[in-house]
């Protein structure tokens, strides 16, 4: 079996024990950052959902409180799923959730804190006029879930998303209120639709600043597991978004990572900058039989800092600078060459399971030998192309990039890696995370995740940067400065704790220099509950 306490994640957010999902109603409150999250009091598996709560000061370290928010009332006996948090003008916060009432319906219920003056905001009070949004006629009352933060229009009326299905569109529905309290469908019909099924955990909010302010809209597939967004123009008098012409919905479109993150959130930092923050969740990829001898299961990603990049081609994201505050001892690498089929290992850290590493890669011997981009794989997507062409295959230029959590004789190692193609004369780069050698455990899922990432190496000067957060089972990589990242959770069994080494490879025929290396070990984050404090 696995080792649980190897297992557990040292800096990313997980509670003591048990089953948790999707973040909700993060905020930030009277100096307070609130998190929230799907989570089963009882077991390592889903069900008896509830608010879990806890409350940091820096994104960083937790304190525990008790769930804030369970069923109690015919309108969410049966559960109380995912929501949203909004800060009214007046400070004061309203919580829209999904709960499911005594027939097994999804309504959207409010609620507001007991005591104001409590910035842990402990005690939530659900008004006896719930539920405020129930499905309406022709909606499916099992697939109608998961509000987003409000917002006011320039009329005085507040706006939220709830995400639907009707057979196999996926819909955001707009629904309008002056209090609060009672709200309508827009008459205009959803906000959005895409012939893609159903549209969990729906994020509506802008980016950018003045001339180029877009809006974001980001919804969970059901059917593909990942996250999906399209940034447009929203006009605020009529209710319309219209996605940007080079953008599409679903499968086709960008996400937010290329691996194992859903259900996520975002929310305004008020306390920094202002800037935009986004949670997500990481699902384990062992098995439940795994989970329920581990006794948890399920963390949350890094908080990542979110924004529209320069080029206005897509989001870019990158973990908070707060992280950085639990950075220990440090190694640095400079200039190193790694040649054609040669690797080596990263010395000096003390703990590798639990490290954070940023590593500048560049390709020094040109771009002639990158291999060709196989026709076949047009509109396929990278997760296809890197299953066929992984970490082990040889290639041309690279695959290059990082073997994580890997044991003494590298029988078990995750590789993090970039591999550059040939399409006709244009160069592809292809970023990548292999986990097929992470585990001598059997029964684990090892899928492949990739991304294509949009850098033009012959600009760089053939430099490509990636940044690893490992810790522990979770592997989460961000690829040129933010412009792709991937999470993979893995399950090693020698190349834990301080077992486990790291190292850079190239496993192609062209010579790649590390320019920079900057490891670091990390210390553990403080959680605890209240009565330790
Ligand atoms: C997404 C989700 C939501 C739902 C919640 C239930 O992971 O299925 O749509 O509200 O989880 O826990």
């Amino acid at each position: 079996g696995l080792a649980a306490d190897a297992l557990r994640t040292g800096y990313h957010f997980q509670p003591p024990m048990h089953w948790i999902n999707d973040p909700n109603g993060v905020m930030y409150y009277k100096g307070v950052y609130h998190l929230f999250y799907q989570y089963n009091p009882k077991a390592a598996v889903w069900g008896n959902i509830v608010w879990a709560h806890a409350v940091s000061t820096d994104l960083v370290n937790w304190v525990m409180l008790e769930p804030a928010i369970y069923p109690t009332a015919p309108f969410d006996v049966n559960g109380c799923w995912s929501g949203s948090a909004t800060v009214l003008p007046d400070g004061r916060p309203a919580i829209m959730y999904t709960g499911i009432d005594g027939d097994g319906r999804q309504v959207q219920n409010v609620a507001y804190p007991k005591d104001l003056s409590d910035p842990y905001l402990r005690e939530w009070v659900k008004p006896d006029y719930n539920p405020v949004i129930p499905p309406g006629s022709g909606v499916n009352a099992t697939a109608f879930r998961d509000p987003t933060t409000a917002w006011l229009g320039p009329d005085g009326l507040w706006r939220l998303v709830v995400g639907t299905k009707d057979n196999h569109r996926g819909l955001a529905v707009l629904y309008r209120s002056r209090d609060f309290q009672s709200w309508a469908p827009a008459e205009g019909g959803p906000l959005h639709h895409g012939d893609t099924g159903m549209w969990e955990c729906p994020d509506f909010y802008p980016v950018g600043d003045g001339a180029q302010t877009k809006h974001v809209l980001k919804v969970s597939l059901d059917l593909t597991r990942f996250e999906y967004y399209t940034f447009g123009s929203y006009d605020h008098a009529n209710d319309t978004y219209v996605p940007d012409a080079a953008l599409a919905d679903g499968e086709r479109g960008l996400r937010y990572d290329y691996g194992n993150f859903y259900a996520s959130k975002t929310f305004l930092d008020t306390a920094n900058k202002p800037r935009r923050v986004l949670w997500g969740w990481a699902n384990e990829s062992d098995s439940t039989a795994d989970d329920v001898r581990k006794g948890w299961a399920g963390v949350q990603a890094i908080p990542r800092k979110l924004w529209l990049a320069p080029d206005g081609k897509q989001l870019m994201q990158w973990p908070v600078a707060e992280v950085e505050s639990l950075r220990g001892n440090h190694v640095n690498i400079t200039d190193r060459l790694v040649e054609a089929g040669s690797y080596f290992e990263v010395q000096g850290l003390m703990i590798p399971a639990q490290a954070d590493v940023e590593v500048s890669f560049a390709v020094v011997g040109g771009l002639d030998k990158a291999e060709p981009f196989d026709p076949a794989w047009r509109g396929a997507d990278a997760q296809t192309v890197c299953a066929a062409r992984g970490a082990d295959a040889e290639g041309g230029v690279g695959p290059f990039g990082l073997w994580v959590l890997a044991s003494d004789q590298l029988k078990e190692r995750t590789a993090v890696f970039f591999r550059v193609f040939n399409d006709d004369g244009k160069h592809v780069v292809l970023m990548c995370n292999d986990p097929s050698r992470s585990s001598y455990a059997d029964h684990l899922y090892k899928p492949t995740f990739a991304g294509f990432i949009d850098v033009d190496l012959a600009k760089t000067g053939g430099k490509i940067p990636l940044r690893t957060l490992i810790d522990h089972s979770m592997v989460e990589s961000f690829g040129g400065h933010g412009k792709m990242s991937i999470l993979s959770r893995v399950y090693p069994t020698q190349a834990v704790g301080d077992k486990a080494r790291l190292y850079v490879f190239n496993n192609g025929e062209t010579d790649v220099k590390v320019t920079h290396l900057n490891a670091y070990d990390m210390r553990s984050a403080k959680i605890s509950t209240e009565i330790d404090r």
